[in-house]
């Protein structure tokens, strides 16, 4: 009994007289193919730049930030002093207005300890405290010393260093 093979479809026999199925490629599926791999080709074409230019920002390599903040004769032994300033960094596409601080402890012949405005426990803002002579955070009783050392309070690290350069008896930081 003969078997009805859909359209574009017939059989042959091989040496062994086993029956082989082959499909003729239709000139419609023909054309269909050719212009899906036309549309494809121009797909990638013009995804490729266009991928590269929106993840351009997070490929580029982290930009430093070297911050004029005084004279090193600003700031005296024993007397830390908070300075604030502020620096332009892209963020993304757009450029923008960077406002920071940092806690600046003199140790004398041009050396100093620089360091970061947040408490390491849960990053709020600390102070001086003149008169017991540490750095104090109010948020949960947080102590540290003038080099940084955590004196009391949950903070599990000493308080974190900034790096700093001095060029010309100018002080600059790192900002981040
Ligand atoms: S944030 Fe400073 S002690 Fe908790």
């Amino acid at each position: 009994m003969e078997t009805k093979l859909p359209k574009g479809r017939e059989t042959s026999q091989d040496h062994n007289g086993a029956g082989v199925s082959t499909e003729k490629l239709s000139r419609r599926k023909f054309l269909s193919y050719g212009i899906g791999g036309i549309a494809t080709a121009i797909f990638a074409a013009l995804a490729y730049p266009l991928a590269g230019y929106a993840v351009s920002p997070a490929l580029r390599k982290q930009e430093e930030h070297w911050i004029a903040i005084g004279s090193i004769k600003d700031f005296k032994p024993g007397n830390p002093k908070k300075v604030d300033f502020s620096f332009r960094k892209h963020d993304g596409w757009t450029l923008v207005n960077q406002k920071s601080n940092v806690w600046v402890v003199a140790k004398g012949e041009g050396e100093f300890n620089i360091f970061s405005p947040k408490c390491t426990h849960l990053g709020c803002a600390y102070h001086w405290d003149d008169n017991q002579k540490k750095f104090m955070c109010p948020c949960h009783g947080g102590v540290f010393d003038i080099t940084g050392k955590v004196l009391a309070g949950p903070p599990p690290r000493p308080l974190e260093k900034v790096s700093y350069r001095v060029q010309d008896g100018k002080l600059t930081v790192k900002g981040v």
